[in-house]
């Protein structure tokens, strides 16, 4: 098969973990007899600095011409302060919008070699396999109207969290078929006990699930509970359905149960194309250190090579390359090892080497 993949190495530790990923990608491909047609572009911060904007239009037309962009990080505190068009950020919504992806797929596992790094005692740990599906192309992310209006002694600021039906509907039947392939169980979290926006979502996703997933079983939880819950007895969940913001949020909560954010990947789908990034952000206290965790990285490598190609054997020798190199403790800093830490490189080629 042919590849045709954009990379998007960003800003922060993005380009480390990215390049640890794509060596990860060439050593499967060539394992497997597949060729490899990739592109780089600009994303982010590096794009302002080089474009005077996070998307230049050259890695929108990259994108759209590829059929998966794996992407490394974006964000830079030189930013925190600059206008909504010229933050780091944008670039990703920006991208997220034009590739039309919706489904935001993160899966959250605790493996049985991680369970001393998470500071969440093991017994309620371990055995955590859970997927969050977070809705990415609406809700207050995108909702308008959005704004700042500054007027002496009244500034105010405000955003909109809107979701039509068809919205929800889309992201639901992705959540329902991938349960379809687990434990069959969706637990949809929402604040309908206060959003309006809420009661469409809790409505719209229990027609959906009676009406086409009766194999598969639906429960409802508010948002502050699950947050809750996640901690307290993350082996409830197996499909977590939720709605874009709720989603961002939870999914951080996932790192602490997968013993660290860097070991998490996630991919994004929409009907044709893939945005592949971990879930963690560019760190930029770790950065240019060689001591960033390719694991969410590479992880996104064996989800792009899954969801966009259904190579399901070339995803699954990644993964299991990637348990081994686990279970050796040749592992980043953020892991807690208990001998000395490995670099983003050292991962990155043991990860090769066990392929
Ligand atoms: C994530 C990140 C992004 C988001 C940021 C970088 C815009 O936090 O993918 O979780 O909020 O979606
Ligand atoms: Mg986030």
């Amino acid at each position: 098969m042919n590849l045709k993949i954009l990379i998007l190495p960003g800003d922060g530790i993005g380009p480390e973990v990215t390049s640890a990923a794509v060596d990860v990608l060439r050593a499967v491909a060539k394992k497997f007899g597949h060729s490899l047609e990739l592109s780089e572009g600009l994303l982010g911060g590096i794009a302002i600095h080089k474009t005077g904007g996070p998307l230049p239009q050259d890695t929108v037309d990259k994108a759209l011409a590829a059929d998966a962009t794996l992407m490394g990080a974006v964000g830079l505190p030189e930013f925190d302060n600059s206008t909504p068009e010229k933050r780091p950020e944008k670039g990703l919504l920006g991208l997220r919008a034009a590739l039309k992806v919706y489904a935001n797929l993160r899966p959250v596992v605790t493996y049985p070699q991680l369970i001393d790094s998470s500071p969440l005692k093991n017994h309620i740990v371990e055995g955590t396999d859970m997927l969050i599906v977070r809705e990415l192309s609406s809700g207050l992310y995108y909702g308008q109207p959005r704004g700042i209006i500054l007027e002496k002694d009244n500034d105010r600021a405000f955003n909109t969290m809107s979701y039509t039906r068809p919205e929800i509907e889309r992201v639901t039947h992705t959540a329902f078929k991938l349960a379809r392939n687990r434990r069959k169980r969706v637990t949809s979290v929402d604040k309908s006990n206060v959003l309006e926006v809420s009661q469409l979502w809790r409505k719209v996703v229990t027609e959906i699930a009676t009406q086409h997933f009766p194999d598969v079983s639906l429960d409802h939880m508010f948002v502050d509970n699950a947050a809750m819950q996640m901690v307290l007895n993350p082996r409830h969940f197996d499909v977590m359905l939720t709605e874009n913001t709720f989603g961002d949020i939870l999914s951080d909560i996932g790192g602490i149960l997968a013993g660290s954010i860097g070991m998490l990947p996630s991919a994004s789908l929409g009907d044709n194309k893939g945005l592949y990034e971990p879930v963690h952000g560019s760190a930029p206290d770790i950065a240019g250190q060689n001591k960033a965790n390719p694991f969410g990285a590479i992880g996104s490598v064996a989800a792009l090579l899954e969801y966009s190609y259904s190579l399901v054997k070339e995803a699954n020798a990644v993964t299991a390359a990637m348990g081994k190199v686990l279970a050796s403790g040749n592992v980043t800093a953020d892991l807690k090892p208990k001998g000395k830490p490995a670099t983003t490189v050292e991962v990155g080629r043991a990860v090769c080497e066990a392929l």
